[in-house]
């Protein structure tokens, strides 16, 4: 496996790659890789002849206060991990030369201008998804890739980069990729090394409310309402927990809906002790 730390190397071996005649998948994360970030990287070996994997820490899409300092990080693993996945490049770039004004801060940002990054997570994190936008449409820039792959649970990111995707012309096919969850139900993220052996325990009330709410629309409830109510109730009961949103959206535009219908999104993130999970499902057509 190739390590780049230069947007120049990057481009000079993705070249290579294309005028071979290649297609290339691009795996945008920000490091600490678990098997989530390997699904997505299985996904992408797959269906793309050459696989990119970017592992950086964006911190445009961090706001004061957040965990931007205390984020995991461990590369060696990270690179152990991609190898095995067969991963072709990793493409690991400094701060200063993602963004070369300095200070980890840049001029120039995408953005989406509808109301679509401002609900749910965008309530509590305003500038989350302008720095993801930004750093997602530098790495389209840098990589040029045919496919780039992104996990479900983050699926108003997800959302977002599709609209993006879709309004800047990119021409890059955006992958979805099934939320991977621990053998006893907690979706896989790299914050869940936050937690402590209370909190850990405490965290799969995210999961049991998604599996409560996924039962009730299998048994037939319309009312989007109910579900949110049921699975709010039952987050409320566990102690250590904080809910910061139980929402039903329309899982393209992200406004509220009353009524179950795909794409209907159910969606939490909830405060356990001090570390933020989100968590969600989709209504399947
Ligand atoms: O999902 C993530 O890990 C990040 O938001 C992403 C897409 C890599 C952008 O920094």
């Amino acid at each position: 496996m190739i390590v780049a730390t230069t947007i120049e190397d990057v481009r000079r071996e993705v070249s290579a790659w294309k005028r071979e005649g290649l297609t290339v998948g691009l795996v945008p994360t920000m490091g600490y890789l678990h098997e989530g970030h390997a699904s997505l990287v299985d996904a992408a070996v797959k269906s793309c002849d050459r696989v990119v994997t970017s592992d950086f820490v964006n911190p445009t899409q961090f706001a004061p206060g957040e965990d931007l300092e205390t984020y995991p990080r461990d590369f060696e693993h990270d690179c152990a991990l991609l190898e095995e996945h067969g991963c072709d490049l990793v493409f690991y770039p400094s701060v200063d030369e993602m963004y070369p004004d300095g200070g980890g801060t840049t001029d120039t940002y995408v953005e989406i201008l509808n109301d679509m990054p401002k609900q749910l997570c965008g309530k509590t994190r305003p500038i989350h998804f302008r720095g993801v936008c930004t750093v997602v449409s530098k790495l389209f820039n840098i990589v040029m890739p045919d496919k780039a792959f992104f996990g479900q649970k983050d699926a108003q990111q997800l959302a977002v980069i599709r609209k993006m995707a879709r309004d800047l012309s990119y021409g890059i096919e955006i992958v979805g990729c099934p939320i991977i969850r621990e053998a006893d139900g907690l979706a896989k993220s790299s914050r869940n090394t936050y937690l402590n052996a209370d909190e850990r325990a405490a965290a799969l009330v995210l999961s049991k409310a998604v599996f409560l709410g996924q039962s009730m629309v299998q048994d037939g409830e319309k009312d989007a309402r109910k579900v949110v109510k049921a699975m709010t109730d039952l987050i409320n009961q566990e102690p250590l927990a904080r809910i910061d949103y139980v929402e039903a959206v329309d899982g393209v535009t992200m406004k509220n809906v009353e009524a179950i219908a795909p794409p209907t999104l159910f969606a939490m993130a909830v405060y356990i002790g001090s570390t933020r999970l989100i968590d969600n499902f989709a209504v399947e057509a």
